[in-house]
């Protein structure tokens, strides 16, 4: 089966735009088969970033499995913060680079999986995390947050209840104090900041 976010370059392109209104303001968006929520933008991303942009948001931020651009452009849009978006899918990293052209936005878009190729340490670190690639991956992409956010930064983070967000929470726990900030229609958003010192309980 081809995932979201594999590479496959034998996947037939039909690149479309899509809009995408928040806050009042329209985004085009080019999706394509291939890349998750291709026909318009996911409701727990949309409930994330509604939740987020009620801080305020100053630095930099860290958009981990960017797809074709909606957290990291709307972030971009409406703060002066500088905005890296990362993906290990090639086609989403070409939509989020013309979506963000598109929108007249300066955003840095490269590979990575995970942190692979992340340089740096950010602000926030936001991120819709793949479900899909695995548990591994995804503990990868929250725990591994710890070590790209600066001491008093923040990781955000969308995921429902039958995704085992509880469960995520308890594994999550020694390392970041955890807040749930919205919670919509099974979906849940965290904000976790990270803790002095990670917890050992072995
Ligand atoms: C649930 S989607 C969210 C996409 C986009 N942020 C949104 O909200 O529409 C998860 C994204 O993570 C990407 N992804 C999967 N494995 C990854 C990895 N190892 N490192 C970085 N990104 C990954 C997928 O390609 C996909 O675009």
């Amino acid at each position: 089966m081809n995932q979201y976010f594999t590479n496959n370059e034998n996947l037939k392109s039909n690149i479309k735009t899509i809009q995408f209104t928040i806050f009042d303001e329209t985004y085009i968006l080019y999706s394509d088969n291939g890349v998750f929520s291709k026909d318009g933008v996911d409701f727990g991303t949309r409930l994330l970033l509604e939740t987020l942009l009620m801080n305020e948001m100053q630095g930099k931020v860290l958009d981990v499995g960017c797809g074709y651009g909606p957290i990291g452009l709307t972030i971009k849009k409406r703060t002066n913060c500088q905005v890296d978006m990362v993906d290990v899918n090639q086609r989403a990293l070409h939509l989020t680079e013309k979506s963000a052209v598109k929108n007249n936005l300066i955003v840095n878009v490269y590979k990575s999986d995970a942190y692979e190729n992340v340089e740096g340490i950010y602000d926030f670190i936001i991120t819709n995390p793949p479900i899909r690639a695995g548990k591994k991956k995804v503990y990868e992409i929250l725990i591994g947050a710890y070590g790209y956010l600066t001491d008093n930064g923040a990781l955000w983070f969308v995921m429902r209840k039958d995704q085992g967000v509880k469960s995520t929470l308890k594994d999550l726990e020694n390392y970041y104090n955890l807040s749930i900030k919205s919670r919509k229609k099974g979906f849940f958003v965290i904000c976790a900041t990270k803790k002095e010192k990670i917890v050992d309980n072995a």
